[in-house]
Formats: C-alpha cells, structure tokens, sequence
C-alpha cells in the first residue's frame, strides 16, 4: 500500500494537532458518497445521526434507530478505504447505563465496522467514555449545541456565551480527556470560547459553527453540498448546489422520455 493511501487511523488525529494539519471531517451515510469524499482526501467521514433530518426526512435526530446506524455505518464503512469512520451513537444507546452504552457502541464497530464512535455531552458522559475507551473502542466526544438535547435546549441556538457556560464547557472538554476521548466536536459556540478550549487540549478539537481556531472542521455535507431542502446553520458555507442539478437532471430526463428522445436508437440494447 503507498503512503497515499494509507489508512488514517485515530492517533494520527493527535499527531496532525502536533503538527498543526487542520483535519477535514464530512458528514457521510452511504457508500457512493463515502467513495467519493475520499477521492477529495476527506480524513474522517462522520456517521453522524444528522442521518435523521437529512436523509430520513426526521424533524429532528431523536428518532435515529441504532439499526438504522448500523445499517448506514456499515455502507459508508464498505466505501471508504482511507478515511477514518467514525458513527454517532444515536439518542438513548449510550445514556442509560454504562452496559448498554458497551454492547451497543460494539455493534457499530462489529457490525457497522466503523473505527470509532461518538457521543453527545460532558460530565454526564464521562463515565461511559472511560469505559468504552477501557475496552479499546475509541471516543470522540461532542459539546456546545447538543442536538440530542434539543427539547431541553429549547432551539438550535448557539451555546456557551456567558463566561460561566464557556467555564463549564472547557471544564467539560477536560474531563472528556482525561477519560481518554480522542477528539471533541464543538458545535455552535463563540470562536473565542473554541479557541481557549482548542489551547487547553492535547487532543483535537472539530468545530462546526466554532469558528477558525479548531484544529479541524466538519459539515453535514448535504448542506455543504446544497442537497438538502430543510432549514440550513447560518454557518454553512454551500460548496455547491447538487439540489439544483438533480432537479435539472430529473427534469430533463422526463421530458424526454414524454417526448420520445430517450431511449435514441443508439441508447438501445
Ligand atoms: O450528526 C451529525 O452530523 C453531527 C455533526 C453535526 C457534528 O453530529
């Protein structure tokens, strides 16, 4: 295998930190994409449980099955031969006890072949993270805007402003290290707050809508990508407009199959 090719596995997120190489995370659900984000040189492809709202056409990511993270995890996981996999685990497989959060984060490596997992919140969560890393699974974990959280939350609005929330969000990212997590997405928080955060870790930090100073960046990439049709995070940056081209693709191809041009008389078997 040439050096080009080599598989990014998850200590190599702490050495491109070292290095100072910024880390480009994509979120992925199917093999087709997952092949093709590695053609771009994406590092990790997030089985995120944005599955819910981009693909299965949920309100929200509350109703993502772990069958049906498995089932995705293991599709990107089929198309992906570089990057690193890594799959969210979905509301309620990990908060009720440190056993389920075990036997359920082990079907997503055993049977979605991911590499790692991810799970949402700080304190709360530590125990499980220092348990799932014990038993070699490794753990990315997430703070800022919690979409599991969303009821409590009261909307996707941006977290950590005042001085104590941000105190309590860094404190939060330490434990998260100290209970052996490889990296942290933070999400929706002032830049000021992910940077301060980004200092204070020896692991990565992956912002989405956290400003620049993260050492890496993720997106869903159905909006990065203009496919999705649902309300979109001011922070996005659209890279493209896929939705318009499928439409216009679409378009054209029933127009002609109405009017007869398709199939042409060379398109025949
Ligand atoms: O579910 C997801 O796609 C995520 C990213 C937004 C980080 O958690």
């Amino acid at each position: 295998m040439s050096e080009s090719v080599k598989r990014i596995r998850v200590p190599d997120l702490k050495e491109k930190k070292k290095r100072g190489e910024k880390i480009a995370v994509l979120t992925a659900y199917d093999a087709t994409m997952a092949r093709l984000l590695e053609r771009a040189g994406i590092d990790v492809l997030l089985v995120g449980d944005s599955l819910g709202m981009v693909v299965l056409g949920y309100e929200t990511t509350l109703p993502v099955t772990l069958d049906a993270m498995v089932h995705h995890t293991a599709a990107v996981s089929r198309g992906a031969s570089r990057a690193l996999v890594v799959a969210d685990m979905p509301f309620l497989t990990f908060q009720i006890s440190v056993t389920e959060a075990v036997r359920n984060a082990g079907r997503l490596i055993q049977e979605g072949g991911a590499a790692a997992v991810k799970i949402e919140g700080g304190a709360a969560v530590v125990d499980v993270a220092q348990r799932l890393v014990e038993i070699g699974i490794p753990v990315m974990g997430h703070l800022g805007l919690l979409p599991q959280s969303i009821h409590q939350l009261g909307g996707y609005r941006r977290q950590a402003r005042l001085v104590e929330d941000a105190e309590q969000l860094i404190a939060d990212a330490r434990a998260l290290e100290l209970a052996g997590v490889f990296a942290i997405v933070l999400e929706s928080i002032p830049a000021e707050v992910a940077r301060e955060t980004t200092a204070a870790l020896s692991i990565p930090t992956i912002g989405i809508g956290a400003g620049p100073y993260c050492d890496g960046q993720v997106l869903v990439s159905y909006d990065a990508f203009g496919l999705f049709e649902g309300a979109v995070p001011p922070f996005v940056k659209q890279y493209a407009n896929l939705g318009e081209q499928v439409v216009a693709a679409a378009k054209a191809y029933a127009e002609e199959v109405r009017d007869g041009r398709f199939p042409t008389g060379n398109s025949l078997p």
